[in-house]
Protein backbone atom coordinates (compact mmCIF):
# COMPACT_ATOMS: atom_id res chain seq x y z
CA UNK A 1 0.00 0.00 0.00
CA UNK A 2 1.12 3.73 -0.97
CA UNK A 3 0.07 6.12 0.78
CA UNK A 4 -0.26 9.87 -0.86
CA UNK A 5 -0.53 13.00 1.61
CA UNK A 6 -1.85 16.20 0.09
CA UNK A 7 -1.51 19.23 1.66
CA UNK A 8 -5.05 20.52 1.38
CA UNK A 9 -8.64 19.10 0.52
CA UNK A 10 -8.06 21.49 -2.76
CA UNK A 11 -4.48 20.72 -3.44
CA UNK A 12 -4.84 20.25 -7.18
CA UNK A 13 -1.09 20.15 -7.79
CA UNK A 14 -0.08 18.21 -4.83
CA UNK A 15 -2.89 15.27 -6.63
CA UNK A 16 -0.89 15.85 -10.01
CA UNK A 17 2.43 15.24 -8.80
CA UNK A 18 1.68 12.20 -6.44
CA UNK A 19 0.02 10.78 -9.77
CA UNK A 20 2.57 11.50 -11.87
CA UNK A 21 4.65 9.69 -9.40
CA UNK A 22 2.80 6.75 -8.69
CA UNK A 23 1.28 6.31 -12.74
CA UNK A 24 5.11 6.44 -13.68
CA UNK A 25 6.09 3.35 -10.83
CA UNK A 26 3.52 1.86 -12.44
CA UNK A 27 1.18 1.57 -9.22
CA UNK A 28 -1.88 0.40 -9.62
CA UNK A 29 -5.20 2.87 -8.69
CA UNK A 30 -5.90 -0.08 -6.07
CA UNK A 31 -2.66 0.29 -3.96
CA UNK A 32 -2.77 3.97 -3.45
CA UNK A 33 -4.36 5.54 -0.12
CA UNK A 34 -4.93 9.12 -0.84
CA UNK A 35 -5.19 11.10 2.44
CA UNK A 36 -5.05 14.90 3.17
CA UNK A 37 -2.56 15.94 5.78
CA UNK A 38 -4.37 16.43 9.06
CA UNK A 39 -7.54 14.88 8.04
CA UNK A 40 -6.46 11.51 9.35
CA UNK A 41 -4.33 10.04 12.26
CA UNK A 42 -1.34 8.40 10.50
CA UNK A 43 -1.24 5.50 12.14
CA UNK A 44 -4.36 4.12 10.06
CA UNK A 45 -1.26 4.30 7.40
CA UNK A 46 1.56 1.88 7.10
CA UNK A 47 2.16 2.34 3.79
CA UNK A 48 5.34 3.72 1.92
CA UNK A 49 4.86 7.92 1.81
CA UNK A 50 4.91 9.01 -1.98
CA UNK A 51 7.44 11.86 -2.26
CA UNK A 52 5.26 14.81 -4.23
CA UNK A 53 7.74 15.60 -6.56
CA UNK A 54 7.17 15.22 -10.51
CA UNK A 55 8.48 12.24 -12.03
CA UNK A 56 11.23 12.73 -14.90
CA UNK A 57 9.54 10.22 -17.16
CA UNK A 58 7.31 11.48 -20.51
CA UNK A 59 3.85 11.26 -19.49
CA UNK A 60 1.03 12.19 -21.80
CA UNK A 61 -2.89 12.87 -21.18
CA UNK A 62 -5.38 14.13 -23.15
CA UNK A 63 -5.81 17.75 -23.60
CA UNK A 64 -9.28 17.78 -21.88
CA UNK A 65 -7.93 16.16 -18.86
CA UNK A 66 -6.03 18.36 -16.97
CA UNK A 67 -8.91 20.99 -16.89
CA UNK A 68 -11.72 18.06 -16.16
CA UNK A 69 -9.22 17.01 -13.12
CA UNK A 70 -8.43 20.54 -11.54
CA UNK A 71 -12.53 21.29 -11.21
CA UNK A 72 -13.20 17.57 -10.41
CA UNK A 73 -10.67 17.44 -7.57
CA UNK A 74 -12.74 20.14 -5.60
CA UNK A 75 -15.34 17.85 -4.99
CA UNK A 76 -16.25 17.23 -1.08
CA UNK A 77 -16.45 13.28 -2.45
CA UNK A 78 -13.62 11.58 0.00
CA UNK A 79 -12.97 9.24 -3.75
CA UNK A 80 -12.02 12.28 -6.20
CA UNK A 81 -8.76 11.93 -5.69
CA UNK A 82 -8.25 7.45 -6.36
CA UNK A 83 -11.30 8.11 -8.82
CA UNK A 84 -8.79 10.84 -10.59
CA UNK A 85 -5.93 8.19 -10.43
CA UNK A 86 -8.07 5.67 -11.67
CA UNK A 87 -9.09 7.35 -14.38
CA UNK A 88 -5.65 9.07 -15.06
CA UNK A 89 -4.24 5.09 -15.27
CA UNK A 90 -7.13 4.12 -17.80
CA UNK A 91 -6.86 7.21 -19.93
CA UNK A 92 -2.78 6.46 -20.81
CA UNK A 93 -4.26 2.81 -21.66
CA UNK A 94 -7.24 4.50 -24.39
CA UNK A 95 -6.42 8.16 -24.90
CA UNK A 96 -9.61 8.77 -26.07
CA UNK A 97 -11.55 7.06 -23.19
CA UNK A 98 -12.72 11.19 -22.31
CA UNK A 99 -15.05 10.66 -25.55
CA UNK A 100 -16.74 7.58 -24.14
CA UNK A 101 -19.54 9.58 -22.03
CA UNK A 102 -21.06 5.69 -21.31
CA UNK A 103 -18.30 4.89 -19.06
CA UNK A 104 -18.94 4.64 -15.65
CA UNK A 105 -16.02 5.88 -14.39
CA UNK A 106 -16.04 8.95 -17.09
CA UNK A 107 -19.28 9.74 -15.82
CA UNK A 108 -18.73 10.12 -12.77
CA UNK A 109 -15.94 12.01 -12.38
CA UNK A 110 -17.57 14.36 -14.98
CA UNK A 111 -20.77 14.30 -12.49
CA UNK A 112 -17.82 15.37 -9.95
CA UNK A 113 -17.03 18.30 -11.96
CA UNK A 114 -20.47 19.58 -12.87
CA UNK A 115 -21.01 19.90 -9.16
CA UNK A 116 -17.77 21.50 -8.61
CA UNK A 117 -18.93 24.27 -11.17
CA UNK A 118 -22.57 24.48 -9.90
CA UNK A 119 -21.07 25.38 -7.15
CA UNK A 120 -18.42 27.88 -8.07
CA UNK A 121 -21.79 29.68 -9.96
CA UNK A 122 -23.79 29.55 -6.73
CA UNK A 123 -20.92 31.65 -4.80
CA UNK A 124 -20.50 34.14 -7.29
CA UNK A 125 -23.99 34.35 -7.72
CA UNK A 126 -25.64 34.52 -3.78
CA UNK A 127 -22.55 35.66 -1.82
CA UNK A 128 -23.98 38.73 0.12
CA UNK A 129 -22.17 41.05 1.72
CA UNK A 130 -23.37 42.85 4.34
CA UNK A 131 -21.39 46.35 5.99
CA UNK A 132 -19.50 46.32 8.86
CA UNK A 133 -18.22 49.62 10.20
CA UNK A 134 -13.84 49.91 10.58
CA UNK A 135 -12.48 52.38 12.21
CA UNK A 136 -11.14 53.86 8.87
CA UNK A 137 -13.64 52.65 6.66
CA UNK A 138 -16.17 49.91 5.79
CA UNK A 139 -15.80 46.61 5.39
CA UNK A 140 -17.80 44.00 3.65
CA UNK A 141 -18.52 40.57 5.28
CA UNK A 142 -20.08 37.75 3.87
CA UNK A 143 -21.01 34.58 5.35
CA UNK A 144 -20.91 31.51 2.67
CA UNK A 145 -21.33 27.70 3.11
CA UNK A 146 -20.11 25.65 0.07
CA UNK A 147 -20.53 21.98 -1.28
CA UNK A 148 -17.18 21.67 -2.23
CA UNK A 149 -13.71 23.14 -1.57
CA UNK A 150 -14.36 25.84 -3.91
CA UNK A 151 -13.48 28.52 -1.55
CA UNK A 152 -9.32 29.34 -3.33
CA UNK A 153 -10.26 28.44 -6.89
CA UNK A 154 -13.38 31.71 -6.52
CA UNK A 155 -10.58 33.80 -4.49
CA UNK A 156 -9.72 35.80 -7.37
CA UNK A 157 -13.29 36.31 -8.96
CA UNK A 158 -14.19 38.31 -5.82
CA UNK A 159 -10.70 40.26 -5.96
CA UNK A 160 -11.16 41.05 -9.72
CA UNK A 161 -15.09 41.79 -9.08
CA UNK A 162 -14.50 43.75 -5.41
CA UNK A 163 -11.45 45.32 -6.04
CA UNK A 164 -11.67 48.58 -4.65
CA UNK A 165 -13.71 47.37 -1.53
CA UNK A 166 -12.44 46.25 1.70
CA UNK A 167 -14.00 42.54 2.11
CA UNK A 168 -14.07 39.39 3.81
CA UNK A 169 -15.29 35.99 2.97
CA UNK A 170 -16.11 33.49 6.30
CA UNK A 171 -16.52 29.57 5.16
CA UNK A 172 -16.21 26.88 7.63
CA UNK A 173 -13.40 25.74 5.89
CA UNK A 174 -11.46 28.93 5.72
CA UNK A 175 -11.72 32.93 5.13
CA UNK A 176 -10.58 34.97 2.62
CA UNK A 177 -9.63 38.88 3.67
CA UNK A 178 -8.83 41.53 1.03
CA UNK A 179 -8.08 45.67 2.49
CA UNK A 180 -7.88 46.43 -1.21
CA UNK A 181 -4.20 45.32 -2.38
CA UNK A 182 -3.58 41.96 -0.73
CA UNK A 183 -5.38 38.61 -0.13
CA UNK A 184 -4.92 36.98 2.97
CA UNK A 185 -5.81 33.77 4.43
CA UNK A 186 -7.34 32.48 7.50
CA UNK A 187 -9.24 30.24 9.59
CA UNK A 188 -12.76 28.59 8.80
CA UNK A 189 -15.06 30.26 10.40
CA UNK A 190 -18.71 29.69 12.07
CA UNK A 191 -21.84 32.12 11.41
CA UNK A 192 -21.64 33.69 14.45
CA UNK A 193 -18.31 35.28 13.36
CA UNK A 194 -20.22 36.90 10.78
CA UNK A 195 -22.51 40.15 11.03
CA UNK A 196 -25.71 39.14 12.34
CA UNK A 197 -27.59 42.09 11.80
CA UNK A 198 -28.01 43.43 7.68
CA UNK A 199 -28.59 47.23 8.60
CA UNK A 200 -30.00 47.48 5.36
CA UNK A 201 -32.16 43.93 6.18
CA UNK A 202 -35.56 46.04 5.35
CA UNK A 203 -34.53 47.85 2.12
CA UNK A 204 -33.37 44.19 0.64
CA UNK A 205 -37.31 42.59 2.30
CA UNK A 206 -38.63 44.83 0.05
CA UNK A 207 -36.66 44.41 -3.30
CA UNK A 208 -36.76 40.53 -3.30
CA UNK A 209 -39.90 40.41 -2.22
CA UNK A 210 -40.23 42.48 -5.49
CA UNK A 211 -38.08 40.25 -7.33
CA UNK A 212 -39.50 37.15 -6.38
CA UNK A 213 -42.56 38.45 -6.25
CA UNK A 214 -45.47 35.69 -6.98
CA UNK A 215 -47.03 37.62 -9.46
CA UNK A 216 -43.46 37.70 -11.75
CA UNK A 217 -42.48 34.02 -11.24
CA UNK A 218 -43.88 31.08 -10.34
CA UNK A 219 -43.24 28.67 -7.53
CA UNK A 220 -41.04 26.43 -9.26
CA UNK A 221 -39.16 29.53 -10.94
CA UNK A 222 -38.42 31.15 -7.80
CA UNK A 223 -36.64 28.02 -6.48
CA UNK A 224 -34.85 27.69 -9.49
CA UNK A 225 -33.34 31.11 -9.37
CA UNK A 226 -32.74 30.84 -5.48
CA UNK A 227 -32.51 27.27 -4.75
CA UNK A 228 -33.40 26.29 -0.85
CA UNK A 229 -30.23 25.31 0.29
CA UNK A 230 -29.10 29.19 0.16
CA UNK A 231 -31.82 30.98 1.64
CA UNK A 232 -30.84 30.24 5.09
CA UNK A 233 -27.61 32.62 4.43
CA UNK A 234 -30.05 35.41 2.86
CA UNK A 235 -31.90 38.39 5.05
CA UNK A 236 -34.44 38.82 2.85
CA UNK A 237 -35.27 35.10 2.17
CA UNK A 238 -37.16 35.14 5.63
CA UNK A 239 -39.49 36.42 3.10
CA UNK A 240 -39.47 33.18 0.85
CA UNK A 241 -42.48 31.26 2.33
CA UNK A 242 -44.56 34.26 2.25
CA UNK A 243 -44.49 34.63 -1.14
CA UNK A 244 -44.28 30.86 -1.80
CA UNK A 245 -47.83 30.27 -0.05
CA UNK A 246 -48.71 33.58 -2.43
CA UNK A 247 -47.25 31.81 -5.63
CA UNK A 248 -49.50 28.46 -5.11
CA UNK A 249 -52.53 30.54 -3.87
CA UNK A 250 -52.55 32.60 -6.94
CA UNK A 251 -51.45 29.42 -8.73
CA UNK A 252 -54.50 27.72 -7.78
CA UNK A 253 -56.78 30.89 -8.29
CA UNK A 254 -57.38 31.75 -4.97
CA UNK A 255 -56.15 35.38 -5.20
CA UNK A 256 -55.40 36.94 -8.40
CA UNK A 257 -51.99 38.79 -9.29
CA UNK A 258 -52.86 42.08 -10.78
CA UNK A 259 -50.08 43.61 -12.82
CA UNK A 260 -51.15 47.03 -11.06
CA UNK A 261 -49.98 44.82 -7.66
CA UNK A 262 -46.83 43.36 -9.03
CA UNK A 263 -45.99 47.51 -10.47
CA UNK A 264 -46.77 48.24 -6.96
CA UNK A 265 -43.98 45.96 -5.72
CA UNK A 266 -41.34 46.69 -8.29
CA UNK A 267 -41.82 50.96 -8.31
CA UNK A 268 -41.26 49.97 -4.20
CA UNK A 269 -38.53 47.69 -4.62
CA UNK A 270 -37.08 50.31 -7.18
CA UNK A 271 -36.98 53.17 -4.99
CA UNK A 272 -35.62 50.90 -1.99
CA UNK A 273 -32.32 50.15 -4.48
CA UNK A 274 -32.30 53.64 -5.46
CA UNK A 275 -31.80 54.21 -1.68
CA UNK A 276 -29.43 52.49 -0.92
CA UNK A 277 -27.32 53.30 -3.92
CA UNK A 278 -27.50 56.76 -2.18
CA UNK A 279 -24.81 55.66 0.22
CA UNK A 280 -23.10 53.65 -1.62
CA UNK A 281 -19.32 53.19 -1.00
CA UNK A 282 -18.40 50.33 -2.89
CA UNK A 283 -15.51 51.90 -4.31
CA UNK A 284 -13.95 55.52 -3.71
CA UNK A 285 -15.79 57.71 -6.73
CA UNK A 286 -17.84 58.50 -4.09
CA UNK A 287 -15.53 60.17 -1.69
CA UNK A 288 -15.73 63.48 -4.02
CA UNK A 289 -18.78 63.28 -6.28
CA UNK A 290 -21.55 65.24 -5.36
CA UNK A 291 -24.50 62.59 -4.96
CA UNK A 292 -25.11 59.11 -6.53
CA UNK A 293 -26.90 59.77 -9.85
CA UNK A 294 -29.30 56.68 -9.94
CA UNK A 295 -31.13 55.50 -12.77
CA UNK A 296 -34.08 57.32 -13.89
CA UNK A 297 -37.74 56.45 -16.14
CA UNK A 298 -40.62 54.20 -15.89
CA UNK A 299 -40.32 50.54 -13.94
CA UNK A 300 -42.38 48.85 -16.64
CA UNK A 301 -39.82 50.19 -19.38
CA UNK A 302 -38.77 47.98 -22.23
CA UNK A 303 -36.21 49.78 -23.34
CA UNK A 304 -33.17 50.37 -21.20
CA UNK A 305 -30.29 53.01 -21.96
CA UNK A 306 -26.79 52.29 -20.18
CA UNK A 307 -24.90 55.48 -20.69
CA UNK A 308 -20.86 55.90 -18.70
CA UNK A 309 -20.72 57.83 -15.99
CA UNK A 310 -22.59 61.29 -14.76
CA UNK A 311 -21.14 64.53 -16.27
CA UNK A 312 -20.33 67.63 -14.49
CA UNK A 313 -24.03 68.68 -15.11
CA UNK A 314 -25.66 65.20 -13.95
CA UNK A 315 -23.55 65.38 -10.74
CA UNK A 316 -25.27 68.80 -9.30
CA UNK A 317 -28.66 67.68 -10.87
CA UNK A 318 -28.78 64.03 -9.74
CA UNK A 319 -30.30 62.81 -12.97
CA UNK A 320 -28.67 61.28 -15.37
CA UNK A 321 -27.66 62.65 -19.14
CA UNK A 322 -29.26 66.22 -18.94
CA UNK A 323 -25.70 67.61 -19.78
CA UNK A 324 -24.68 68.51 -23.22
CA UNK A 325 -24.61 64.81 -24.04
CA UNK A 326 -28.18 64.01 -23.05
CA UNK A 327 -29.35 66.72 -25.06
CA UNK A 328 -27.12 65.05 -28.17
CA UNK A 329 -28.91 61.81 -26.70
CA UNK A 330 -32.20 63.40 -26.86
CA UNK A 331 -32.03 64.87 -30.13
CA UNK A 332 -31.16 61.08 -31.55
CA UNK A 333 -33.74 59.51 -29.88
CA UNK A 334 -36.59 61.97 -31.33
CA UNK A 335 -34.83 61.41 -34.77
CA UNK A 336 -35.01 57.93 -34.21
CA UNK A 337 -38.63 58.26 -33.21
CA UNK A 338 -38.01 57.03 -29.48
CA UNK A 339 -39.76 58.67 -26.73
CA UNK A 340 -37.19 59.03 -23.76
CA UNK A 341 -40.18 59.08 -21.09
CA UNK A 342 -40.45 55.11 -22.14
CA UNK A 343 -37.31 54.55 -22.08
CA UNK A 344 -35.20 53.84 -18.76
CA UNK A 345 -31.66 55.88 -18.86
CA UNK A 346 -29.04 55.04 -16.38
CA UNK A 347 -25.14 54.50 -16.10
CA UNK A 348 -22.76 52.03 -15.67
CA UNK A 349 -20.78 53.93 -13.23
CA UNK A 350 -23.14 56.21 -10.42
CA UNK A 351 -20.99 58.49 -9.54
CA UNK A 352 -19.23 61.49 -11.07
CA UNK A 353 -15.25 60.51 -11.59
CA UNK A 354 -12.98 63.81 -12.22
CA UNK A 355 -9.93 65.77 -11.99
CA UNK A 356 -10.07 68.93 -10.62
CA UNK A 357 -8.06 71.85 -13.38
CA UNK A 358 -8.61 75.24 -11.51
CA UNK A 359 -12.45 75.59 -11.08
CA UNK A 360 -13.31 73.17 -13.40
CA UNK A 361 -13.90 69.25 -13.12
CA UNK A 362 -12.45 67.55 -15.89
CA UNK A 363 -14.61 63.77 -16.68
CA UNK A 364 -11.91 61.00 -16.43
CA UNK A 365 -12.85 57.71 -17.31
CA UNK A 366 -14.07 55.06 -14.93
CA UNK A 367 -11.16 52.21 -14.64
CA UNK A 368 -11.88 48.32 -14.88
CA UNK A 369 -12.07 47.87 -10.79
CA UNK A 370 -14.85 51.03 -10.97
CA UNK A 371 -17.09 49.78 -13.62
CA UNK A 372 -16.67 46.28 -11.91
CA UNK A 373 -17.52 47.85 -8.35
CA UNK A 374 -20.80 49.45 -9.87
CA UNK A 375 -21.64 46.75 -12.19
CA UNK A 376 -23.62 45.41 -9.06
CA UNK A 377 -25.94 48.14 -9.06
CA UNK A 378 -26.38 48.16 -13.12
CA UNK A 379 -27.40 44.16 -12.60
CA UNK A 380 -30.22 44.83 -9.74
CA UNK A 381 -31.53 47.86 -12.22
CA UNK A 382 -31.99 45.02 -14.72
CA UNK A 383 -33.03 41.79 -12.47
CA UNK A 384 -35.66 44.55 -11.52
CA UNK A 385 -36.74 46.11 -14.90
CA UNK A 386 -35.90 43.19 -16.87
CA UNK A 387 -35.88 45.45 -20.06
CA UNK A 388 -36.38 43.37 -23.33
CA UNK A 389 -33.44 45.35 -24.96
CA UNK A 390 -30.38 47.27 -23.45
CA UNK A 391 -28.07 49.70 -25.31
CA UNK A 392 -25.22 50.13 -24.07
CA UNK A 393 -24.03 53.69 -24.97
CA UNK A 394 -20.78 53.58 -25.60
CA UNK A 395 -17.53 51.12 -24.46
CA UNK A 396 -17.77 51.42 -20.47
CA UNK A 397 -21.66 50.65 -20.61
CA UNK A 398 -21.03 47.59 -23.08
CA UNK A 399 -18.22 46.04 -20.87
CA UNK A 400 -20.43 46.53 -17.37
CA UNK A 401 -23.41 44.66 -19.18
CA UNK A 402 -20.64 42.20 -21.25
CA UNK A 403 -18.64 41.34 -18.15
CA UNK A 404 -15.60 41.83 -21.49
CA UNK A 405 -13.92 44.58 -23.25
CA UNK A 406 -15.90 45.13 -26.71
CA UNK A 407 -14.98 47.32 -29.97
CA UNK A 408 -17.51 49.64 -30.55
CA UNK A 409 -17.05 49.47 -34.26
CA UNK A 410 -17.16 45.65 -34.54
CA UNK A 411 -19.94 44.76 -32.50
CA UNK A 412 -22.53 47.94 -33.05
CA UNK A 413 -25.86 47.51 -34.46
CA UNK A 414 -26.79 43.91 -33.76
CA UNK A 415 -28.78 42.18 -31.09
CA UNK A 416 -26.68 40.39 -28.62
CA UNK A 417 -27.72 38.28 -25.54
CA UNK A 418 -26.70 39.60 -22.09
CA UNK A 419 -25.12 37.15 -19.72
CA UNK A 420 -28.20 38.22 -17.30
CA UNK A 421 -30.88 37.90 -19.93
CA UNK A 422 -32.60 39.80 -22.12
CA UNK A 423 -30.93 41.36 -25.67
CA UNK A 424 -28.28 43.95 -25.84
CA UNK A 425 -27.35 46.41 -28.70
CA UNK A 426 -23.98 48.06 -28.71
CA UNK A 427 -23.62 51.61 -30.31
CA UNK A 428 -21.48 54.82 -29.56
CA UNK A 429 -21.56 57.47 -26.70
CA UNK A 430 -23.37 60.52 -27.39
CA UNK A 431 -20.53 62.50 -26.26
CA UNK A 432 -17.91 60.90 -29.16
CA UNK A 433 -20.66 62.67 -31.78
CA UNK A 434 -19.68 66.19 -29.90
CA UNK A 435 -16.10 66.11 -30.24
CA UNK A 436 -15.79 65.20 -33.71
CA UNK A 437 -14.70 68.47 -35.28
CA UNK A 438 -15.78 68.00 -38.65
CA UNK A 439 -19.46 68.96 -39.44
CA UNK A 440 -20.00 66.51 -42.41
CA UNK A 441 -18.35 63.79 -40.63
CA UNK A 442 -20.40 64.35 -37.38
CA UNK A 443 -23.15 64.70 -39.45
CA UNK A 444 -22.82 61.01 -40.88
CA UNK A 445 -21.86 59.97 -37.72
CA UNK A 446 -24.81 61.52 -36.04
CA UNK A 447 -27.14 59.59 -38.71
CA UNK A 448 -25.26 56.14 -37.86
CA UNK A 449 -26.58 56.55 -33.94
CA UNK A 450 -30.19 57.50 -35.22
CA UNK A 451 -29.71 54.00 -37.45
CA UNK A 452 -28.40 52.22 -34.22
CA UNK A 453 -31.37 53.75 -31.53
CA UNK A 454 -34.02 52.96 -34.41
CA UNK A 455 -32.50 49.30 -34.50
CA UNK A 456 -32.76 48.86 -31.30
CA UNK A 457 -36.60 49.92 -30.81
CA UNK A 458 -37.88 47.67 -33.75
CA UNK A 459 -36.30 44.73 -32.39
CA UNK A 460 -39.63 45.83 -29.53
CA UNK A 461 -42.09 45.20 -32.24
N1 LIG B 1 -22.47 60.82 -20.00
C1 LIG B 1 -22.92 59.63 -19.54
O1 LIG B 1 -22.43 58.58 -19.91
N2 LIG B 1 -23.94 59.63 -18.71
C2 LIG B 1 -24.52 60.73 -18.28
O2 LIG B 1 -25.45 60.63 -17.49
C3 LIG B 1 -24.03 61.95 -18.78
C4 LIG B 1 -22.99 61.96 -19.61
Amino acid sequence: MRVATLSAEDDYEGWRAAARTLACAGVAAEEVVWRVDGAASDDLFAGEPIAAEPATGRFRVPRAFPDLAETAVLHSDPERFALLYALLLRLRATPKLLEDSADPLVRRVEGLARAVQRDLHKMRAFLRFREVEEEDAARYVAWFEPEHHIVRRNANFFVDRFASMRWSILTPELSLHWDGTILREGPGASRADAPEEDPVEAVWKTYYAAIFNPARLKPGAMLKEMPRRYWKNMPETALVPELMKGARARESGMIEATPAAAGGNLQAAWEALRNEAASCTRCHLYKHATQTVFGEGPISARMMLVGEQPGDQEDLAGRPFVGPAGQMLDRALEAAGVDRSETYVTNAVKHFKFEPRGKRRIHAKPDAGEIEACRWWIEQETMLLRPEITVALGATAARALLGRTVTIGRERGRPLDLPGGGRGWITVHPSYLLRIPDKARAADEFERFVDDLKGAHTLLA
